[in-house]
C-alpha cells in the first residue's frame, strides 16, 4: 500500500460530511490523472502509525473485492498530521443521492434493481465474514453507487465503504469513541 505525500493530491475545500470517524473530501490525484476521496481519520495525528498499519493493510486485504470501495493509498494530512486513506470515488454518492433524481422525477425503482443492489451488499458481507470481520457500520449511506439506471439491473454497481474503520477503532487509538471492551465480533452500536 503506497505512502504519497499529501502533495500529490489536490482537495476540494469543502469536505462531503463529516462521519463517525472521518471526514471525506473529493480530490484529485494528480499522477493517476483520478479522482479519489480522500477519508482523513480525525485526530488521529497522535496515533502511533505502526499501531495502525496492520489495520490499513487489512483495509487493503479485505478491499480487492469487486462490491467493497478500493483503499488506493494512505498519506498524512499536511496540517493536521491526521493519518488519512485515499479510497477509489463513486461519482454517483451513496443511495439517498442515487434515488433522490428518480424520487423527483417520478420514475419507479425496477424489482430487479432492487434484488440486485442488495445482492452486491450481500455479497460484500459474506466477503468480510470470511476475514472474520464485521462491518459494524453498514448503511444505505455507506453504500456508493459507480453505476446506477432505475430500470436496468445490469447497469447496477454498488461498493461498500467504512468496512474495517471498526478495526481502527478498537485498536484503542484516539478515534475510539466507543471507549469500551467490545470486540471485533460484536457491533457496539447494536
Ligand atoms: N469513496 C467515496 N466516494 C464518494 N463519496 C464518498 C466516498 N466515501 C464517502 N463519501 C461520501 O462522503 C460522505 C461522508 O462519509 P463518512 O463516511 O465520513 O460519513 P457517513 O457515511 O455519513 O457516516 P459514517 O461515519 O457512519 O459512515 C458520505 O455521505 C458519502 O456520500
Ligand atoms: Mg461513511
Amino acid at each position: 500500500m503506497p505512502h504519497i505525500p499529501y502533495s500529490e493530491l489536490t482537495v476540494e475545500s469543502n469536505a462531503l460530511t463529516a462521519g463517525s470517524f472521518t471526514s471525506v473530501y473529493k480530490a484529485r490525484w494528480l499522477k493517476k490523472r483520478r479522482d479519489v476521496a480522500l477519508l482523513v481519520l480525525r485526530h488521529s495525528n497522535q496515533a502511533v502509525l505502526s499501531d495502525m498499519e496492520n489495520e490499513i493493510r487489512m483495509f487493503g486485504t479485505l478491499g480487492k473485492h469487486k462490491h467493497l470501495a478500493e483503499l488506493l493509498a494512505t498519506c498524512t494530512q499536511a496540517q493536521s498530521e491526521d493519518k488519512c486513506m485515499v479510497m477509489e470515488f463513486a461519482p454517483l454518492g451513496s443511495l439517498g443521492h442515487v434515488l433522490s433524481k428518480p424520487h423527483e422525477d417520478g420514475v419507479d425503482i425496477g424489482n430487479l434493481v432492487k434484488i440486485a443492489l442488495v445482492m452486491q451488499v450481500a455479497e460484500t458481507m459474506t466477503h468480510l465474514h470470511l476475514y472474520k470481520v464485521l462491518h459494524l457500520n453498514l448503511a444505505i449511506r455507506n453504500t456508493l453507487y459507480f453505476r446506477f439506471d432505475p430500470q436496468n439491473w445490469t447497469m447496477v454497481l454498488v461498493k461498500v465503504t467504512d468496512y474495517g474503520l471498526s478495526l481502527l477503532v478498537h485498536k484503542g487509538s484516539s478515534i475510539d469513541m466507543y471507549n469500551n471492551d467490545v470486540g471485533q465480533e460484536s457491533a457496539p452500536n447494536l
